[in-house]
């Protein structure tokens, strides 16, 4: 058990305005306290003084892998798996084009290929929506997408049988806070013969994660939320070693064919020819002062205990709901959305109320900053590399406030903004 003066030290190393109680780290991270320097080297001496010469003297080149192996360490991964890079929206792309690459020779007992991809209705929109577009996209494929409800998805897989090309899931729900089991579900969908895809954008440094362990085969996710990297951080792809020899063996062509994938970027030949390993996912120049952010950040977390995190995580979030619950007992359409359970959530806890836009606007008011996801999640992330017990006893009250005083019931705070 870990001493609340580790997480008062880690605390130290985040800038965290003063008067602010900030719940929204699963939607965008803080800024560690070096990041500002490390960005600041990077545009005044890497970019400001060596000019081009830091493409090989700072190593700009490699960021894509060389940051890509810091977060492989973080989700249980190894060096050569993970590139950083891109958006997570991309990641999903390029991982399920490389799913049905992967499948295209594998064994049904008919001739046609394995087409059917199934996915939670509630997963995040991007991929759902990148699975619509790549369907369009590869008409002839006749991808057959089956989006169902958490509790179809094990029915569904079983129903789809030897057809069941891919299950791309999000390991916790962005609403509801809501986990997967990681290992049952990936074994039971490869028990199909099938290929599981993991959107990590609400694990990755919210909890220990473990992909091979796990034996996962694709997994994708964000940098700007619990990793801290900044808004916009490159995002990353994972992919299982045993699939990129395979990828190798078979020739397969980059899922995008950017010149960051062709095996020789400087050689400028107009012929495209794809890099081996994890490099095939890189597209085009890497963003070096979005990567300088992210790799400090990543550098962080490595010197975490996560097991201390989510040990923590745990404590806050079971205090949190307690004490809503307890203060809030008199407005009963306030209600918890998010599993009792610790096995069944992520670092996240959320309410429902029908006004919860307006109550977040006034708890935000009140700088207590979470957000609000239609149509009707009041949603609270939970950090505890800089979120104190105390952050979570004054929240609490707040809430309970706001709800006691209607203070909520204003026309500024029904006012919609473009991000909520
Ligand atoms: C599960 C999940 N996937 C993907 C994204 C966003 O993807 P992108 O970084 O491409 O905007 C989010 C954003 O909140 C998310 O929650």
């Amino acid at each position: 058990m870990t001493t609340n003066s580790y997480f008062d030290a880690f605390r130290e190393r985040f800038h965290i305005p003063i008067g602010t109680i900030y719940l929204d780290g699963n939607s965008l991270g803080v800024l560690p306290k070096a990041t500002a320097a490390r960005v600041a080297d990077t545009v005044e001496r890497e970019w400001g003084n060596d000019l081009i010469r830091s493409w090989n003297s700072a190593d700009w080149i490699n960021t894509p892998t060389r940051v890509g192996d810091k977060y492989a360490r973080l989700m249980g991964a190894n060096a050569g798996e993970v590139a950083a890079c891109d958006t997570t929206s991309i990641n999903v792309f390029k991982a399920i084009l490389t799913a049905l690459e992967l499948q295209k020779n594998t064994k049904r007992n008919t001739n046609t290929p394995r087409n059917v991809l199934i996915s939670d209705i509630d997963n995040f929109p991007t991929d759902l929506y990148i699975a619509q577009g790549l369907k369009a996209l590869l008409a002839e494929r006749n991808l057959d997408l089956r989006f169902v409800k958490r509790e179809q998805m094990s029915e569904t897989i079983d129903a789809a049988g030897d057809r069941l090309a891919l299950v791309m899931l999000t390991e916790v729900d962005y609403r509801t806070g809501e986990r997967y089991d990681m290992k049952r579900v990936t074994a039971h969908v490869q028990s199909k013969g099938a290929l599981m895809l993991w959107d990590l954008a609400h694990s990755l440094c919210a909890f220990p994660v473990a992909l091979n362990d796990c034996n996962v085969d694709l997994a994708v996710g964000c940098g700007y939320k619990y990793v801290n990297g900044g808004p916009g951080a490159p995002a990353f792809i994972f992919v299982a070693k045993r699939h990129l020899d395979r990828l190798d063996a078979m020739n397969s062509p980059a899922p995008i064919s950017g010149w960051f994938a062709h095996e020789a970027p400087f050689a400028f030949q107009p012929e495209f020819k794809t890099i081996r390993g994890i490099k095939r996912f890189s597209v085009g120049t890497p963003p070096i002062l979005q990567m300088a952010a992210l790799e400090t950040a990543l550098e962080m977390w490595l010197t975490a205990d996560l097991n201390a995190v989510r040990e923590q995580s745990l404590r806050l979030t079971d205090d949190f709901i307690r004490r809503v619950e307890w203060h809030c007992r008199d407005y009963p359409l306030l209600t918890l959305a998010t599993p009792r359970e610790h096995e069944r959530r992520g670092s996240q806890v959320s309410f429902r109320h029908p006004e919860g836009y307006a109550i977040m606007q006034a708890l935000i008011a009140r700088n207590v900053i979470g957000d609000f996801r239609a149509p009707d999640i009041l949603r609270f992330g939970f950090t505890p590399l800089y979120l104190s017990e105390a952050d979570v006893v004054n929240a609490a009250q707040h809430l309970a406030e706001i709800l006691a005083t209607r203070e909520w019931d204003q026309p500024e705070f029904k006012m919609k903004h473009a991000v909520t």
